[in-house]
């Protein structure tokens, strides 16, 4: 009897090359664990399959800081807890983004000087409690805009507190953990242009200051109507050059679907070229030095983030249904037994 890839799990098949990661799935309320606390089949996918655990939402402000003053940590401590138990990395996500902050931080009309130390007391109080659990942090995550300027009104942090923040909140987050890798995380940063440059320039001037920056994430959210990222791996390599560590960090790959929303629903066609898509970013990854994680942003079609917001797509993970496995999972699992 042959052995197949589900039998043995994709984290099995990268070994110590590559961390294959997944989104934790973070629907629901804030504090709640959601899936992990109450699906057993869930968790044991997640243990099987996965060797890096990501936060979808349970890390971001919206979920951890119910107020001003209080800070609540239930659904990530559970990853963090379940992440120690099975022996996966857990890769922080995110402490500076201009979404999904709570409604009290704009509320409050804060004056620069309290929006500071608020921001800073978060950092270490985050990055603190999981010092040496947390071992990669989104530090700070899509500063750039479509057209590759800086948010500077949209982001909260840096409409109040100017771009010189960036330094200020990577120093904070590595004075609460010396050990964790910081990395800045964006996406359409796949090829190389205006805003993988614009990233390229802004790492290349903090590293030049000794700003305790490490890594490069690039998100991967593709979609098999905008052709696949033929420079991926030379944009990878350039960041690898300036001595930063690489990720990818939400990868998914959506297509056009004709069934109801978030089932998997897309034609064969469209499958096998998402399984070519998906091999390849693999063998790039393990390919590039430096590049740590390949890390799906969830496990199940029906559970993913795309259909809501793309509606018409979908079909961007590697399992659906009762965690069939798709020609997806199937590319991946052999690309990892074959190496780059
Ligand atoms: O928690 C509420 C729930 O109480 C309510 O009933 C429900 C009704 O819609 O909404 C729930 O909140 C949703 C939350 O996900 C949790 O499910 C929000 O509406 C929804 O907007 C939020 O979407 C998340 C999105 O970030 C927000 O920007 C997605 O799950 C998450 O996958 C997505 O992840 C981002 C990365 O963090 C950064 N890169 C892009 C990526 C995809 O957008």
């Amino acid at each position: 009897m042959t052995t197949t890839s589900t039998q043995v799990g994709l984290r099995a098949l990268a070994d110590e090359r590559l961390h294959i990661g997944t989104a934790v799935t973070g629907g629901g309320q804030p504090g709640s664990a959601g899936l992990l606390a109450d699906d057993e089949r869930y968790r044991q996918v997640l243990a099987r399959e996965f060797s890096s655990l990501t936060a979808e939402n349970q890390m971001k402000w919206q979920w951890l800081r119910p107020s001003p003053e209080a800070f609540d940590f239930t659904a990530a401590d559970a990853i963090v807890d379940a992440a120690q138990a099975h022996g996966q990395q857990v890769r922080g996500h995110t402490l500076l983004w201009h979404n999904q902050n709570p409604d009290w931080l704009a509320a409050g009309h804060y004056d620069a000087q309290e929006l500071r130390t608020i921001l800073r007391t978060h950092i270490h109080t985050v990055v603190g409690r999981y010092a040496g659990r947390i071992g990669h942090w989104d530090v700070i995550n899509e500063v750039f805009d479509d057209n590759a300027q800086l948010r500077t009104e949209q982001n909260p942090w840096l409409a109040a507190l100017g771009p010189q923040i960036i330094a200020d909140v990577f120093t904070w987050a590595h004075e609460a953990d010396p050990s964790a890798l910081l990395f800045g995380n964006d996406y359409a940063v796949e090829r190389i242009g205006a805003k993988s440059d614009a990233w390229y320039g802004l790492l290349q001037d903090l590293l030049a200051r000794g700003v305790p920056v490490h890594g490069f994430g690039v998100q991967g959210h593709l979609d098999l109507a905008h052709g696949y990222p033929e420079d991926l791996e030379q944009n990878l390599r350039r960041f690898a050059d300036l001595g930063l560590h690489t990720a990818i960090t939400e990868l998914d790959i959506r297509g056009l679907v004709d069934s109801p929303a978030g089932q998997a629903g897309l034609d064969e066609a469209q499958l096998a070229t998402q399984a070519q898509w998906y091999a390849r970013l693999v063998r790039t990854a393990l390919a590039v030095p430096g590049c740590g994680s390949v890390t799906v942003w969830g496990v199940l079609d029906e559970q993913s983030w795309v259909p809501g917001w793309f509606p018409g797509t979908g079909g961007a993970l590697l399992m659906h249904g009762d965690y069939e496995p798709k020609p997806a999972y199937h590319a991946v699992a052999e690309a990892l037994r074959a190496g780059p």
